[in-house]
């Protein structure tokens, strides 16, 4: 397994230490290396690096208090001008977000996936915390620092989820 996938995990406590810019580009580098639906890149995104924008993000919903403490917030976008079908961008958006959190790990910072789509008010008050344009969705909020917080591996694999041709449960 990738060194960045064993050591990848959701971190909620960042020190005060300043993420370098350099660092933000190669997070955004990685995000958009993503491979997406008919090579549509539907993504943009914007670095929220505001205290006071900040404070608004983490007050999206009870599970984004964590951003607060971080020192920079990236809000992954959905362009609606670049929705090929419903449901594809939803996975294009995906894989362009872990590619997001793969290389945070690389980059030696923490950050943990904030949902905000598909849940209706809170693509809203995003929306009205940056000023965006309908043609915008808010998808996901990835607050970046560097870790106050101590996680270890947990080990996820599960031979039951694993089946070979025919189905055979019930
Ligand atoms: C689509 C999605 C939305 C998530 N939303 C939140 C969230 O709003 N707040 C939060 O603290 N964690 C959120 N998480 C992180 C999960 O809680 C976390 O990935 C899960 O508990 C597994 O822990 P790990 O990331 O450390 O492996 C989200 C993860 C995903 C993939």
């Amino acid at each position: 397994m990738l060194e960045v996938i064993r050591n990848r995990r959701s971190i909620r406590k960042y020190n005060n230490k300043k993420v370098e810019e350099e660092k933000v580009k190669e997070i955004l580098k990685a995000a958009m290396q993503a491979p997406s639906s008919k090579n549509s890149s539907p993504w943009e995104f914007i670095i929220v690096d505001d205290k006071n924008l900040i404070e608004n993000l983490s007050k999206t919903h009870h599970r984004a208090k964590h951003i607060n403490g971080s020192q920079v917030c990236i809000v992954v976008l959905g362009n609606k001008e670049r929705f090929i079908k419903a449901g594809k961008w939803i996975q294009d958006l995906g894989a362009c977000t872990q590619n997001l959190l793969l290389e945070a790990v690389n980059q030696g910072l923490a950050s943990c996936w904030v949902g905000v789509f598909p849940k209706n008010k809170r693509v809203e008050y995003v929306r009205s915390i940056l000023n965006l344009p309908n043609k915008f969705v808010p998808y996901a909020l990835i607050p970046l620092g560097y870790s106050d917080e101590k996680v270890e591996f947990i080990d996820k694999f599960d031979e039951s989820k694993i089946h070979r041709n025919l189905y055979k449960g019930v």
